[in-house]
């Protein structure tokens, strides 16, 4: 089927108390085994690029894969921009055929980031594209953006002001994630998570859920999160498939043979998240 949007998706997982899982390809295998995940499982899905994934292969490449993905399955796939960094990112995304687009304006003040947002979300109106936004700052380094130590959680109640003028589609909150791989376990603040969804309607997002145990993912969807982002957990998976073929097969040189491994790796980790954010039949 054609590409959706995110704000059906993500309107049903709310209702139905479920997250939608958000997946960042990197190359064609990615693309084939996130989709072979969600077939499998019934399950609707968003493939993701970050800007430093779209410097690499440019945002047409990954969006004619993925729309490729999406127009032979059988499941609703939308293609997201993530950590967009710019207006200018999320407009060329937007015109090539993006279907939702993250505009990231969390280092930025308050209302710097409201006047970011409220731009991104005004260009896409028109033609009924969601827009996601960031309040408070997610820990750790995605892409090139790195946020500091003392990475602040998100303000209920600035959420919820948020939320209101800039009238974004969704809003990644920040209670205690981080991207990348964590060195203890992370500790997510709930409370705030339940004080966020009081005051604010909109569908919640996860980012950073890479390490953080399958049972704090399904408490936080439990609290409110519609969409949950992996993505150095797939990076990881592709990169363990591949190596291992390659240890146990040192001269070969056809990538179709360790992709494939890379593929299978990616598919199960996917399936297992898929599990976990409880969108399994939900296609
Ligand atoms: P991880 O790399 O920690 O899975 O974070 C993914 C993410 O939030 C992408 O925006």
């Amino acid at each position: 089927m054609p590409l959706v949007t995110t704000n059906e998706m993500l309107k049903k997982a709310q209702d139905g108390h479920y997250a939608v899982g958000a997946f960042n390809v990197e190359n064609m295998e990615m693309v084939m085994a996130v989709i072979k995940a969600a077939e499998e499982m019934k399950a609707p899905v968003i493939m993701q690029t970050t800007p430093s994934t779209i410097r690499y292969a440019g945002l047409d490449y990954y969006l004619a894969m993925v729309r490729t993905a999406a127009e032979r399955a059988d499941v609703p796939v939308a293609m997201h921009l993530d950590h967009g960094n710019s207006f200018e990112l999320a407009m060329q995304a937007l015109r090539k055929g993006y279907t939702s687009i993250m505009i990231d304006g969390s280092h930025e003040s308050f209302e710097e980031n409201i006047a970011l947002t409220r731009r991104v979300v005004d260009a896409c109106a028109p033609s009924a594209i969601s827009v996601e936004a960031e309040l408070g700052k997610v820990g750790g380094k995605e892409d090139d953006l790195e946020a500091a130590d003392d990475s602040p959680f998100t303000d209920p109640k600035q959420a919820q002001e948020f939320a209101e003028r800039t009238q974004v589609n969704s809003l990644a909150v920040a209670i205690g994630t981080a991207h990348g791989f964590y060195k203890g376990v992370p500790k997510l603040d709930f409370d705030r998570l339940s004080a966020i969804r009081e005051l604010v309607s909109i569908p919640l997002i996860l980012h950073g859920a890479s390490g953080v145990p399958d049972d704090a993912v399904r408490e936080s969807i439990t609290r409110g999160i519609c969409k949950v982002n992996f993505a150095t957990e797939l990076r990881a998976a592709f990169s363990d498939g591949v190596k291992a073929y390659l240890a146990e097969n040192p001269d070969a040189y056809d990538p179709k043979k360790y992709n494939a491994v890379g593929m299978e790796h990616v598919t199960a980790l996917v399936k297992q998240k898929i599990d976990v954010c409880g969108s399994e039949g939900k296609a």
